[in-house]
């Protein structure tokens, strides 16, 4: 068809018309396309939420500290970098709170509701790793960046180590890492008379994708994962490319509780994980009695020399039966609040935990210990290690992790009668800490118990260095007894002997294991009743379980009937071979008459059941390196035989 000359000026001008509406639409309208994707989304039924009840602005004034932590600029604030133009760096949508680095933001959330943030790249990139967390610094910082000289060779904005010099902050921008991490500080109560259900978790949502930048429940799957919080607390990370979408969702709760909202603080991080948890750090039941326990660190430096500040650690516990704790035991902050034994909501004394630094224990290095009183008898807890948020692993104070930290658990229980009294923090006996015969009518206070038996133990040795005194120790070599031991190591040797034999280890009398020395059962239990009858007859006349080991013990404090765990035999065999031999100790063999009633042995390596008593023992002990002596080397039998039965 042949067109007119106005016919084809008006096509010209059609199509010219049509083309530039497809660039205006292609350059300046990202508006419609972000609205056609939205309306595209699919809805997956299963996790629809009423939609009624997600408002943003709502739950953002339901979290009153949220407004006091949360830098709302994600409306008005645009960070002017020179080196990025403002397409690049994006903008926070409306309703999506821009997150800062290290900065936690603490909100309400209503079952199936949820909240958005994003972590914008650009708030971090030429961030330096001192640990600089000053946004308003950091843009400056990257202003004055070319004023450096070694920037010309990178370009402007692509910093290097100021002195060293060595990585270009590319590389490293290349691998930086972002953790987002959230602890759930309140959750939902069951109604006790309703339900018995534990409430059930958050779910964090991240997107990494350009095209979802609302994760969620109503986010397509394929464009975003997602996390259920484990007891309270969840940790995520992911490398720092572009933005970071991520949402926090409330599920639906049921009406059957009588509180049902949530409160979690949300953190991100490219340092370390804000909050965390599930780290397993050794914590060591020591021992306990009816109504308290000691628990206590594994070394936290390696000398003595090295002070720690502040104590590092501090401990949540509840008792087995406790239901209130579910659900957030992996979260800092929810510990605080429900922990039955260190949370604010609990109905018990809040003295009822002590701690403090000790040396005690093998190489003599540092150690936290806890001990815990008021506790039931017969119980079994559960104990938690945290760490204060801002405080790392020496005490000292440098804002990492600044949500806290909580660590593996460590059960314990309690003993089920009052014979025996843990004692610890003792000056000469400085490695005893656990359970010892006791009487809580004549010693009410363990501290009173503790001194009477580290009394009589440093009047023991007080008796023992003075013929100690008679041996030549620190003289040349030839008049030296020995080569290879001198006299400071038969102190000590007789040392740990003695505040083992002299303070005797004790446990409940109905623990049935092999290895326990049953002990004065003559005697009236705590509470007024005998011990069963078909064993008095058959051992009530021999002294080795009618008495105490020290005739003192039954005087002074006569408690009832209970069980020793002997002191390891390799205590003994120790001395014998530290000691001259004009001191005239040696140690009863295996098959002579009352070895069994008085010493133990270790328990097989891989066995962490304490099965004879040593100083620093505890409930699991790291193996410590055994002395094995020939049994030749222990026959002779010149004068005392450490032999108390
Ligand atoms: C929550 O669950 C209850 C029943 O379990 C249901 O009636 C209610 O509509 C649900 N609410 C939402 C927001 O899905
Ligand atoms: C830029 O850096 C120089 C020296 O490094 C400093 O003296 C100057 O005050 C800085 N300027 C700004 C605006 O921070
Ligand atoms: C990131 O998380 C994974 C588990 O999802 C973990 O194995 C990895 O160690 C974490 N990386 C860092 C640097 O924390
Ligand atoms: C603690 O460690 C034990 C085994 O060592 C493990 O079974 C348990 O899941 C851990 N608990 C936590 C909270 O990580
Ligand atoms: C303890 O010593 C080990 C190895 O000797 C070392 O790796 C560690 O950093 C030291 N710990 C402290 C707290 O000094
Ligand atoms: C604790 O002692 C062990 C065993 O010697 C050692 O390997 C470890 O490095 C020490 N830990 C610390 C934190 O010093
Ligand atoms: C141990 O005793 C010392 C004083 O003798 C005291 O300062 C410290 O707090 C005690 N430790 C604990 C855990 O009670
Ligand atoms: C343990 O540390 C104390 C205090 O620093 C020191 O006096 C003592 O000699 C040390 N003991 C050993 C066995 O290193
Ligand atoms: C001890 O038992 C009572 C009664 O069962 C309970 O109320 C209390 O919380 C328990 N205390 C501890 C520390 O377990
Ligand atoms: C302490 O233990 C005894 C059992 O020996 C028990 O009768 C008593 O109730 C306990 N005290 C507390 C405060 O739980
Ligand atoms: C004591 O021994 C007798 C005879 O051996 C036995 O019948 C009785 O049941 C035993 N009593 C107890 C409490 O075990
Ligand atoms: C160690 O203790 C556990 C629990 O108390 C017990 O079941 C086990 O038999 C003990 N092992 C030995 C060798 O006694």
């Amino acid at each position: 068809m042949q067109l007119s000359p106005l016919q084809s000026r008006l096509a010209a001008s059609v199509i010219a018309s049509c083309l530039l509406l497809a660039i205006y639409l292609f350059l300046l309208s990202p508006q419609f396309a972000l609205a056609a994707e939205l309306s595209s989304i699919p809805i997956d039924h299963e996790t629809e939420v009423d939609a009624e009840r997600w408002n943003p602005e709502q739950m953002l004034a339901d979290g009153v500290e949220a407004l006091e932590t949360l830098d709302i600029r994600s409306d008005t604030y645009e960070p002017v970098f020179a080196p990025f133009d403002r397409s690049i760096m994006g903008r926070a949508q409306t309703g999506v709170k821009a997150m800062v680095n290290n900065a936690p933001v603490k909100m309400n959330l209503e079952p199936s509701s949820w909240s958005t943030f994003v972590f914008e790249v650009s708030s971090v990139s030429g961030r330096d790793d001192s640990g600089n967390t000053d946004g308003v610094r950091e843009l400056r910082r990257e202003l004055n960046v070319s004023q450096n000289p070694k920037d010309e060779i990178y370009g402007v904005g692509l910093k290097i180590e100021d002195d060293v010099g060595v990585q270009p902050e590319l590389a490293k921008r290349a691998t930086k890492t972002l953790w987002i991490s959230a602890n759930t500080c309140i959750q939902p109560e069951p109604d006790s008379d309703k339900t018995t259900m534990t409430p059930p978790q958050l779910t964090l949502f991240v997107s990494t994708s350009k095209t979802n930048t609302s994760p969620g429940p109503l986010a397509p799957p394929n464009q975003q994962e997602f996390r259920v919080f484990d007891e309270g607390a969840v940790m995520w990370n992911t490398t720092l490319s572009e933005d970071v979408y991520f949402t926090v969702s409330a599920p639906n709760v049921s009406t059957e509780f009588s509180s049902r909202f949530y409160n979690v603080e949300i953190a991100a991080s490219v340092d370390q994980s804000y909050h965390s948890y599930g780290e397993k750090t050794a914590l060591y039941w020591v021992d306990s009695d009816a109504n308290a326990t000691l628990l206590m660190t594994g070394n936290l430096t390696n000398s003595s020399g090295e002070a720690i500040a502040t104590p590092p650690y501090t401990m949540f516990a509840y008792n087995q039966d406790e239901k209130a704790v579910v659900g957030v035991r992996n979260s800092f902050c929810g510990l605080k609040l429900y922990a039955q034994i260190g949370g604010t909501r609990s109905s018990l004394r809040t003295d009822m935990m002590r701690t403090g630094m000790t040396t005690r224990g093998q190489q003599n290095a540092t150690r936290q210990e806890f001990y815990f009183n008021g506790l039931n008898s017969s119980t079994s807890y559960t104990g938690i290690l945290a760490r204060e948020p801002g405080v790392n692993a020496l005490g000292k104070r440098d804002g990492a992790g600044g949500g806290g930290a909580v660590f593996n658990t460590t059960q314990f229980s309690t003993k089920d009668s009052g014979t025996c009294t843990i004692i610890y923090n003792l000056t000469f006996c400085d490695q005893t800490a656990y359970a010892v015969p006791g009487n809580t009518s004549r010693f009410a206070d363990a501290i009173a118990l503790a001194s009477f038996y580290d009394d009589y133990a440093k009047s023991v040795y007080d008796n023992f260095n003075k013929a100690m005194q008679q041996i030549p120790c620190d003289t040349g070599t030839t008049a030296k007894y020995s080569l290879v031991r001198g006299c400071s190591d038969c102190k000590s040797a007789y040392k740990d002997w003695l505040c083992s034999i002299a303070i005797p280890r004790c446990e409940d009398f109905s623990k049935m294991d092999k290895f326990l020395q049953m002990r004065n059962i003559n005697a009236l239990f705590p509470d007024g009743h005998k011990v069963d009858e078909n064993i008095t007859a058959a051992y009530g006349g021999n002294k080795a379980y009618n008495s105490s080991r020290v005739p003192r013990i039954d005087d002074e404090i006569s408690p009832g009937p209970y069980k020793e765990v002997l002191p390891c035999d390799d205590l003994c065999y120790n001395i014998v071979q530290s000691c001259p031999s004009s001191l005239g100790f040696s140690c009863p063999v295996p098959g002579m008459r009352g070895f069994n009633n008085s010493y133990g042995h270790r328990a097989a390596s891989g066995d962490s059941n304490v099965t004879c008593n040593f100083p620093g023992s505890a409930h699991i002990v790291s193996r410590a390196t055994i002395l094995t002596v020939p049994w030749v080397v222990v026959v002779v039998l010149m004068g005392s035989v450490l032999l108390l039965t």
